[in-house]
């Protein structure tokens, strides 16, 4: 049986999987985080099924090589298309971001039609649809590939950005027509343009974010798996408290460890952010 002290690896195509961690560490504060961002072969949104399939299984054998007890697949692409896989290749309880978020998006529903926004590969792939339709079949989908959001959220042109805005009109237009009352934000970059989604799209419309129902589901799985940690607060760095050990978040990258942190600062408090650089290719 896993060590219930140990950290939960959380991994993403970059750094958008901070807006999960941020949510995990606001709900579950005595766990300690091993994140890594694959810095180096993002985006996923644009590849095919067969190379995010690879990259997460590396990355998985990456974070369990270092002690891992459980994964969050962060990456809505990821969760897309190789969260099946991945729980079918490792014995280690793996969740994804798809599921609570189609899961917290049909409960707040009223006029049952919702949009979905997300990388090409996570709205080809239907899968918000298929959770969607199991959880309540009356509801109708509309989902719209936005991938120009990603570089967007990067740049730092979130709030109040005009560029941002005409993108996001120019996107979600056919959504507004449909008369959709929720709208998920399907990839970990967009809860960053949330102000800018949310008055385009106007104030009738529920933006869910999946991050949230995501911490959730991890905190009834650790539950129930016996696996939650029971330190009050993760520490920053390796300290012993009342003769206790405390659990420390640390963070792995692909490339550009600099990059990321500077990026990552705006997500996250910097104190805690060492980013590291690692290859994970050598686990096949
Ligand atoms: N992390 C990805 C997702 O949530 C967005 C960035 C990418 O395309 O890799 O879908």
């Amino acid at each position: 049986m896993k060590n219930k002290n140990v950290p939960i690896g959380v991994f993403d195509s970059g750094v958008g999987g901070l807006t999960v961690v941020r949510e995990i560490m606001e709900q579950l504060p005595g766990e300690a985080i091993l994140y890594f961002g694959d810095t180096a072969r993002v985006p996923y949104g644009n590849k095919s099924e067969e190379t995010v399939v690879r990259y997460s299984s590396q990355i998985i054998k990456f974070l369990l090589s270092k002690g891992a007890k459980t994964i969050v697949i962060a990456c809505n692409t990821a969760s897309a298309v190789a969260l099946e896989k991945m729980k079918k290749e490792f014995e280690v309880p793996i969740i994804g971001v798809v599921e609570p978020g189609a899961k917290a998006a049909a409960k707040v529903t009223r006029n049952g039609r919702i949009g979905v926004i997300g990388t090409e590969a996570t709205i080809r792939s239907g899968i918000y649809n298929e959770f969607l339709q199991k959880t309540n079949p009356h509801v109708t989908v509309y989902g719209k590939a936005c991938p120009l959001f990603v570089p967007l959220a990067e740049e730092g042109w979130v709030e109040e950005d005009e560029i941002t805005e005409q993108v996001a009109r120019r996107y979600l237009a056919e959504l507004s027509e449909q008369d959709i009352d929720t709208l998920v934000l399907g990839c970990t970059h967009y809860p960053l343009l949330r102000s800018v989604i949310q008055k385009v799209v106007g104030d009738k419309v529920q933006l869910v974010n999946p991050a949230v129902e995501t911490a959730r589901e991890l905190k009834y799985l650790l539950e129930e798996r016996r696996l939650l940690n029971e330190c009050e607060k993760a520490g920053e760095t390796y300290a012993v408290a009342g003769g206790t050990l405390l659990p420390q978040h640390e963070f792995f990258v692909s490339d550009r460890a600099e990059k990321f942190k500077q990026f990552a600062a705006s997500i996250l408090p910097s104190a805690i952010l060492r980013p590291e650089s690692v290859g994970v290719e050598k686990f096949e």
